[in-house]
């Protein structure tokens, strides 16, 4: 309504925005006499606001900005230019230096927030856990029964790699998610793109998950009071052993409701307190707490976008023993479907078949980020020697 209206004056009838320019001065002034100055400075920061929007900046009643903001003489325009005091605040984040403390803002959020009223009053209630899919539009009652199993505790965000988003409006909820498409992704590549630390500082857990989890018998609050109960750091649902290519680590146990240990098959595990016999949970559901999340971003390499590794490795972003502090919660656990989706999406190279060709890309990339961490580990150990601190 209030957007049509605008438009058109801006387009044919510019007299209706000089009237109601003129009568927002008169109405000012009458106000400006009868109330205290907050009360004023509330008004005319509100429609100065609901005006920008509309209209171009220039078009907007100056008279907007009439009123004062502290003393009751100055213009908020005069504030702008006002001498800068010199400030070289060197605590504050790199390349920020510059301005006053109390102004920077260096994390965010994925809250939702009305274009009116008061900023205070935008959130009803702050989700306090993220939950992430990287989906196709293909696999939407499967998304769409997942969401349902988590309560409005959780804000959801989809990653879309096939560029469908807008389809999603069917299902209620997804009116309320943030959509980032980029086509043929995969969650890692978003993960490191859209889930910085400072962005998603705001949610105590972070899930991150494939979009082929069958959630039967899975409940997010449930889940997550377990999580808090034993203390897990990386954390993933016990998956229920429907075919070979699972870990013994992350299957489900039957008998209780979390484990951080387990066996393997012999000869696997050079230590029963580490991967994959523990410390160690799969790529394909893990739960981070936001301090777990803040080293493993870190760790997430820019083009090797399968993550594969990164399981052996989340052992070294939690305190230590590591194992005690990764775990799957075997009595809210999933089925892993196994239904072929982005790995559907390659393109087949020396005349491979596309899903071979991303399956060999998966264990090229394992390979090299091994080699990248023990490299680090080495050129590090090196360099702490050099200095006489090793
Ligand atoms: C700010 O302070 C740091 C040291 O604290 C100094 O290295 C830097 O040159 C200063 N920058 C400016 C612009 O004065």
């Amino acid at each position: 309504m209030q957007r049509s209206v605008f438009k058109r004056s801006n387009g044919k009838d510019s007299t209706w925005i000089v009237i109601t320019a003129i009568m927002g001065i008169a109405f000012g002034f009458f106000i400006g006499i009868s109330f205290s100055s907050v009360h004023l400075t509330k008004i005319s920061l509100l429609s100065g606001v609901k005006n920008s929007f509309d209209v171009p900046m220039s078009d907007i009643s100056r008279s907007d900005a009439f009123f004062d903001v502290s003393s009751g003489t100055k213009q908020i325009e005069a504030l702008g230019s006002a001498s800068l005091p010199k400030i070289n605040a060197s605590s504050n984040p790199r390349g920020a230096e510059s301005l006053p403390p109390g102004i920077v803002v260096p994390e965010s959020d994925l809250f939702l927030r009305r274009l009116w009223g008061d900023p205070s009053e935008d959130i009803k209630k702050k989700p306090k856990y993220l939950l992430t899919f990287t989906v196709g539009y293909a696999q939407r009652h499967n998304i769409d029964a997942a969401v349902k199993k988590f309560s409005d505790d959780f804000a959801i965000l989809l990653f879309h790699y096939d560029g469908r988003t807008s389809e999603w409006d069917q299902f209620e909820w997804s009116k309320n998610a943030i959509h980032v498409s980029a086509r043929k992704q995969t969650k890692w590549w978003y993960a490191k793109r859209f889930l910085h630390p400072d962005i998603v500082s705001a949610y105590e857990y972070i899930f991150i998950w494939d979009e082929d989890l069958g959630v039967e018998h899975f409940n997010g609050d449930k889940y997550m009071n377990l999580v808090i109960k034993h203390g897990l750091e990386i954390s993933q649902p016990g998956i229920e052993p429907n075919n070979g290519l699972t870990w013994e680590m992350t299957k489900r146990r039957g008998d209780r409701d979390v484990h951080t240990v387990t066996e393997e098959k012999p000869g696997w595990c050079s230590d029963p307190h580490l991967p994959p016999c523990a410390a160690f949970v799969e790529i394909m559901a893990p739960v981070f707490s936001r301090e777990a999340w803040r080293c493993v971003w870190h760790m997430i390499q820019n083009d090797l976008v399968h993550g594969w590794g990164l399981d052996f490795a989340l052992r070294r972003c939690v305190p230590q023993p590591a194992h005690e502090k990764i775990g799957v919660i075997d009595s809210q656990w999933i089925i892993h479907q196994v239904i072929p989706s982005l790995g559907n999406q390659g393109q087949s190279e020396n005349g491979k078949d596309p899903r071979e060709a991303v399956r060999i890309r998966c264990r090229t990339e394992w390979a090299q980020f091994q080699t990248r961490l023990s490299n680090a580990d080495k050129d590090h150990i090196k360099e702490l020697n050099l200095n006489g601190k090793g």
